[in-house]
């Protein structure tokens, strides 16, 4: 199950689970929010992307799921279990972003940045931890950020809400240690998806990106999406040896800091 999987970085986790054998939830479609400056996953995203798990000839399920709202979660982790059979792996991958100095940043706009990308992870492993308790299994991956591993001006709520998943995930991966479940975080640098590129071209949008990209020893502009997915299919695959652990995926730019 992999929130946020309409497209971007979540579409490419579930055609890279999906060429290794998985059957794919693909959970998306949020509410309205105000304010941000693209637009959010469709439910046609989310058709494309289970059109494109099923074309590698396994299932996908598409489901709306906003993950600020914890029945919409729970509900989709019981349909999962009664559709597919179990729950075995969890990408908590849903997130949104919104960039400015913390003094324009509105309680509304926190509230969603904490709502979608700390409240919704919580959301999501709670709902799913006890199904993979039952099977004494499970693979969990959290996707937070290399704004999650240091301070960066202008993405300060964000980068909070990055920070504070990397402790959630920590937390659970000890809860979980002697139940065959792993917990871990991938953080990746900028990755070109509609995030941070609405229009799908090649130019680079804002001063930020532009900033952040410079930052990283590695010259390469940005991450692809499946640069992210290999290192998810690395954790999930893991034999249950690797949990609690941070992979950075980050053009070079961890070698800086810690
Ligand atoms: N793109 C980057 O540069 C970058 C870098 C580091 C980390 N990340 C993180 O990677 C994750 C994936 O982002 P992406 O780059 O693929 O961007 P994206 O915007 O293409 O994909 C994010 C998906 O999450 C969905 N989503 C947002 N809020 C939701 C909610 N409340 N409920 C359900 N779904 C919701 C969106 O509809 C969208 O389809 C996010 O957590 C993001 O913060 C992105």
């Amino acid at each position: 199950m992999i929130t946020g999987g309409a497209r971007g970085q979540g579409r490419a986790h579930a055609l890279a689970l999906a060429a290794e054998g998985a059957d794919i939830v693909a959970a998306d479609a949020p509410g309205p929010m105000a304010g941000l400056t693209y637009p959010l996953g469709t439910e046609d995203d989310l058709h494309e992307t289970a059109k494109l798990v099923e074309e590698l000839g396994r299932r996908c399920l598409p489901i709306s799921v906003d993950v600020r709202d914890p029945g919409q979660v729970d509900a989709a982790v019981q349909q999962t279990v009664t559709d597919l059979g179990s729950l075995d792996i969890v990408v908590a991958n849903a997130g949104i972003v919104s960039t400015g100095p913390l003094h324009e940043v509105s309680d509304e706009m926190w509230r969603q940045l904490v709502d979608t990308n700390l409240t919704g992870v919580f959301h999501t492993l709670r709902a799913a931890i006890p199904v993979m308790r039952r099977q004494q299994f499970g693979r969990v991956v959290v996707t937070s950020s290399m704004g999650g591993r240091m301070g960066i001006p202008d993405l300060a709520a964000y980068n909070a809400t990055k920070w504070g998943i990397i402790g959630l995930a920590k937390s659970v991966a000890l809860e979980v240690a002697k139940e065959g479940i792993t917990v871990n975080v991938v953080c990746p640098t900028t990755t070109q998806t509609p995030m941070v590129q609405p229009t799908g071209g090649e130019d680079v949008p804002d001063d930020l990106v532009r900033r952040m990209m410079k930052a990283n020893p590695i010259p390469r502009p940005w991450l692809q999406p499946e640069d992210v997915s290999r290192g998810v299919v690395y954790l999930v695959s893991d034999p249950g040896v690797i949990t609690g652990s941070v992979l950075e995926i980050g053009l070079g730019g961890s070698a800086r800091i810690h």
